[in-house]
């Protein structure tokens, strides 16, 4: 390979020049492959000298990993004359890091004379790669997810099908359908949308919260009303589940907060409570302690092992037997994150096996965020067991 003809082929001084100035590692090699330049990066990067450099002093800045590979590649290329692209890692001495780079060698002139014969170039591109990387793992969540979502989306609505045909059938045979008969099909009906549009709502809920733009609407809201509405409003759900809720609120407990993101939030822990507790009652307790409100579910379900309680809040995280329990690893992330915009947070305390208790604990005044860690624990010590 030829160099550029408008750069001067002689003007060995400015191909210097170009090289120092060039925020990459430059070097040249003789026709033996010997190096015989470093420009000023090359020490900088790798904390050589050029003298610790000649021969086969730049090999020791290799990954133990790459070394034979490229070895082999570079002595290759100059027995046979051929220019060649390659990546490895290179140590960096400032932070003592191995980082990857793409390494050029291009052969510039032919002939046991020529001082120089070979012209590389090493470029850091680690930042580039792990780029790479985590945008393959955000498409495979993404992709990951609407599956996810397809197949959790069909459940409701092919049971919402199934339900109407029966009573379209009926209406087209002009069937008397008996009042209770009705009311029991239009409660399945009606539990069926319920847990449609609940994930339909996540699904918005997800696209707002990672675009950051949840909005609150905070007023002067009564925690115990909120969840009186919806436990009143989960019933139906929680007799097919086999659950019964049982609230204890004692006074009323006033806050500034956003009342439907509350409910989302008590929604959320009360379908989790339904799922993985079904057949077991459930105790839903509101509670004031000085400036903190709590809202508190108890389950008697399936537990949840201590080790994985960080992980539950996370975004698409699921422990449960997924093929045995639907759900999109959502519920916990999207109240997480309500309470933490509210300037609260919310803990489990739970074993396997032995059911699973959520406390969320908020401060009477979203404005004013609070110290709550103490709190929940004090909280939680004065939970029932
Ligand atoms: N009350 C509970 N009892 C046992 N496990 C629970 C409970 N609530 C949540 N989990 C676990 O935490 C995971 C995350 O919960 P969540 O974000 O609501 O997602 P989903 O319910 O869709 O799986 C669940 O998959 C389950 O493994
Ligand atoms: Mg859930």
């Amino acid at each position: 390979m030829q160099l550029p003809s408008d750069l001067p082929r002689t003007s060995g001084a400015s191909i210097q020049t170009l090289a120092e100035a060039l925020p990459h590692i430059v070097w040249t090699a003789d026709a033996r492959g010997d190096v015989n330049y470093f420009n000023r990066r090359w020490t900088e990067y790798t904390g050589l000298t050029i003298a610790q450099t000649r021969r086969h002093g730049w090999e020791r800045v290799l990954h133990p990993d790459d070394r034979p590979v490229i070895i082999r590649r570079w002595r290759e290329a100059v027995r046979i004359g051929e220019s060649y692209e390659i990546e490895y890692r290179f140590r960096r001495a400032s932070d003592g890091t191995y980082r990857w780079h793409l390494g050029r060698a291009l052969l510039v002139a032919a002939g046991a004379e020529a001082p120089v014969t070979w012209l590389g170039t090493c470029t850091d591109i680690e930042d580039v790669k792990r780029l790479q990387v985590e945008l393959q793992e955000a498409v495979h969540l993404r992709e990951n997810f609407v599956s996810v979502a397809s197949h959790e989306l069909r459940t409701p609505l092919t049971a919402l099908r199934l339900q109407l045909a029966l009573l379209q059938r009926a209406l087209a045979r002009h069937e008397n359908i008996e009042s209770s008969v009705l009311h029991r099909q239009v409660a399945r009906l009606s539990a069926q949308e319920a847990r449609l549009s609940r994930l339909v709502d996540s699904l918005l809920d997800v696209s707002r919260l990672t675009a950051g733009k949840l909005q609150l609407q905070l007023d002067e809201v009564n925690l115990v009303t909120v969840a009186r509405d919806v436990v009143d409003r989960v019933r139906e759900e929680a007799s097919q589940a086999g659950c019964v809720i049982d609230l204890v609120a004692l006074e009323p407990v006033v806050g500034e907060w956003d009342a439907l993101r509350l409910e989302q939030v008590l929604t959320n822990l009360l379908a989790n409570a339904m799922k993985y507790g079904a057949g077991r009652p459930i105790e839903v307790v509101v509670i004031r302690h000085g400036s903190t409100a709590e809202l508190r579910v108890r389950d008697h379900g399936i537990g949840i092992d201590p080790s994985q309680h960080g992980r539950i809040f996370e975004r698409f995280e699921r422990i449960a037997a997924t093929s045995h329990f639907g759900g999109f690893g959502l519920g916990l992330w999207i109240a997480r994150e309500i309470v933490q915009a509210l300037g609260g947070s919310i803990r489990v305390e739970s074993t396997l096996g032995d059911g699973a208790c959520f406390a969320v604990l908020l401060p009477i005044r979203s404005g004013h965020r609070v110290r709550l860690d103490t709190a929940i624990n004090d909280a939680l010590d004065g939970a029932p067991t």
